[in-house]
């Protein structure tokens, strides 16, 4: 072999090396989703009941109101919706104290309100998710009264403890420092039964006992009465709280506070996340779908509410031996690190730490707010930052859950010390209240400009409206030309496309500012191309193509239409954009699409090289 093929042969093999370096790392392949069940397709919605409608003027939502906007659910374009809790309750903590699991709390209506919401919904289409809530019952619910009288048979249907001795000769000391969600000791003495009982919220959320399998069993009869009545699944409250370490132990302060009462004082490794509790998620799985199997229908869904590491998130949709859980372990992400300090290479991380996680044959979810956090246009900066998120939110392949009022930019309204509910606000003090309340993002939903917002035709709500109704609000926002509304209903009718249910995707951040998501499928040189930018800084930014192809392992036609843009942006759907030369104005978010002119770039330039090196040999 001559000096000069050998030389040869070198550069093409470092060409050939070239290549896949640049297919495998400058160029992120794209990820692949497919789905086919109803929910996986779905744009879902949280209703939170009392601040939804108010249809007999007492200033509380209530069932019949929920039913009244049934179409407007339809409208809008999603197809399943979550009710917070409408049980009967107290209302310690807004309904997430239940007095009887199987009827319905009086302000909000009837058992028969509640068929003929579930009727309508039936009719519409739309299914109807409950929220399902075994941690806790209420005090006042009758097998607490029974178990703290000690009744035959309850007497362990809670847990209960002597505490330790103290310098009270009448009362011992609790058991040990576990405190409550909401500040304060986990545990309260009954004068009852001469014990403690263990509440891991408020001290009316007495905690059920689930190493006890007739509460296990108890609560499988709770999920088979709402599905008898029809309920197309559950979302599944504070599941990572079900079980305690069973010796009580103290938990070590976690050094982020000063304030022992405080629940962050505390590293919560023996009150969340024990490993029985993934085994209890697979048993509630397997009961929704024997109940298909005996009746019938569509899958029965589960999303569930676990504030957890993502790895203990993940277990919640499958174990090792694919025994199957949640279907929606909720994704959390885009709540706990974005803020409007983000950069786009945050959302990216954020984004494809989610990804990472995802099981194959399982799909994601991304969920913007509810009703225990502050509202998302807030805590991203602003009414601005709604378009964008929503981008965001119904731009990636998978579920996206919306709170209700995220879809017209509802923000959140500081009620004050004195206007408080929220017993996680009520119980600090007037000096720090606001960083603990949940009810900036609980007042009503905001439907029209009458006086208010059209939530009740009474004259006070139980939280008060916030005063930016007049122009959020529904109807306005249904005649304005554009408006936060209609960029929803348009991001949503797109996730109807077939691309969204088999499709290739990825995301990217271009430079600090701008954020991409683009999404294509197979054959890809017919397959359109959608790109979502969204520039989430308050200044214009240049595009190029250059940036986006070195991105994404895919390259497409430069010439785009507008999709959706943004309220901020002056381009309007079917404009043409071309990426050799887009400037992004100042919080601007477009949804492009291409026709078919799509090609693997990265993996071009490998079977180019590979046939090279093929003909030089
Ligand atoms: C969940 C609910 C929250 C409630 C808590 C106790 O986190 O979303 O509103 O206070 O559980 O049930």
């Amino acid at each position: 072999m001559t000096p000069a093929v050998v030389g040869r042969r070198r550069v093409v093999f470092l060409l050939a090396l070239l290549g896949f370096q640049l297919s495998g790392v400058v160029c992120e392949e794209l990820r692949k989703l497919s789905v086919s069940d109803w929910w996986e397709k779905s744009g879902f919605y949280q209703i939170y009941p009392r601040s939804f409608k108010d249809s007999n003027g007492d200033g509380i939502g209530d069932l019949k109101g929920i039913t009244q906007k049934l179409p407007y659910l339809k409208s809008i374009g999603v197809k399943a919706f979550w009710l917070s809790p409408i049980y009967k309750s107290p209302m310690a903590d807004f309904g997430y104290d239940i007095s009887d699991f199987r009827d319905i709390q009086p302000e909000y209506g009837t058992l028969q309100d509640f068929k003929d919401l579930k009727a309508e919904a039936n009719k519409l289409g739309l299914k109807l998710i409950m929220d399902f809530v075994p941690n806790h019952s209420s005090d006042e619910h009758e097998w607490f009264q029974k178990s703290e009288n000690r009744v035959a048979g309850y007497e362990d249907y809670y847990v209960w403890h002597d505490g330790k001795p103290g310098d009270d000769p009448n009362q011992n000391d609790p058991p040990n420092n576990w405190v409550e969600a909401f500040r304060g000791s986990a545990w309260r003495w009954s004068n009852i039964r001469k014990q403690y009982y263990l509440h891991q919220f408020h001290y009316k959320q007495p905690d059920l006992n689930y190493r006890n399998s007739k509460v296990v069993e108890e609560m499988k009869n709770v999920l088979r009465y709402w599905l008898d009545l029809g309920v197309d699944g559950f979302r599944i409250d504070a599941v990572n709280w079900l079980f305690e370490d069973s010796q009580l132990r103290d938990e070590p302060p976690s050094g982020e506070s000063d304030d022992p009462l405080r629940p962050e004082y505390l590293s919560h490794i023996y009150t969340r996340d024990m490993p029985e509790t993934t085994d209890m998620v697979y048993q509630w799985r397997a009961v929704m779908d024997e109940y298909k199997q005996q009746h019938g229908g569509d899958t029965r869904v589960m999303m569930t509410e676990s504030w957890s590491n993502l790895d203990i998130v993940a277990t919640y949709y499958e174990d090792v031996n694919k025994r199957q859980g949640s279907n929606m372990p909720f994704n959390f992400q885009l709540i706990l690190h974005l803020n409007k300090n983000s950069k786009a290479s945050n959302f990216k991380t954020v984004i494809d730490s989610w990804l990472n996680i995802v099981p194959d044959q399982h799909v994601a979810n991304w969920v913007l707010g509810n009703h225990d956090q502050r509202r998302v246009a807030s805590r991203m900066g602003g009414e601005h930052m709604a378009d964008l998120m929503a981008m965001v939110g119904l731009s990636l392949p998978g579920v996206s859950v919306t709170y209700q009022g995220e879809e017209i930019g509802m923000t959140d309204y500081e009620v004050s010390w004195e206007d408080t509910k929220d017993p996680a606000g009520c119980q600090t003090s007037p000096t720090d209240y606001q960083k603990y309340s949940r009810d900036p993002a609980r007042t009503p939903f905001q439907w029209d400009n009458s006086s208010k917002a059209g939530f009740t035709s009474g004259s006070t709500t139980w939280l008060p409206v916030n005063p930016n109704y007049l122009t959020v609000n529904v109807d306005y926002q249904e005649k304005a030309s554009n408006s936060h509304l209609k960029v929803f209903k348009k991001l949503i009718e797109l996730r109807d496309e077939d691309i969204f249910h088999d499709c290739l995707y990825g995301v990217m951040a271009v430079g600090d500012n701008v954020f991409g998501i683009v999404r294509t499928t197979t054959p890809l040189h017919e397959a359109p191309v959608y790109l979502t930018l969204i520039n989430i800084a308050n200044q214009a930014v240049n595009v190029t193509t250059q940036t986006i192809y070195s991105g994404f392992s895919v390259s497409f036609t430069s010439d785009m239409k507008v999709a959706v843009a943004s309220v901020s942006s002056k381009r309007s759907e079917g404009n043409s954009v071309s990426l050799n030369n887009l400037e992004l104005q100042p919080y601007e978010g477009l949804v492009l699409r291409a026709g078919a002119a799509v090609l693997m770039l990265s993996k071009l330039l490998s079977l180019l090289l590979v046939f090279t090196v093929f003909l030089l040999w």
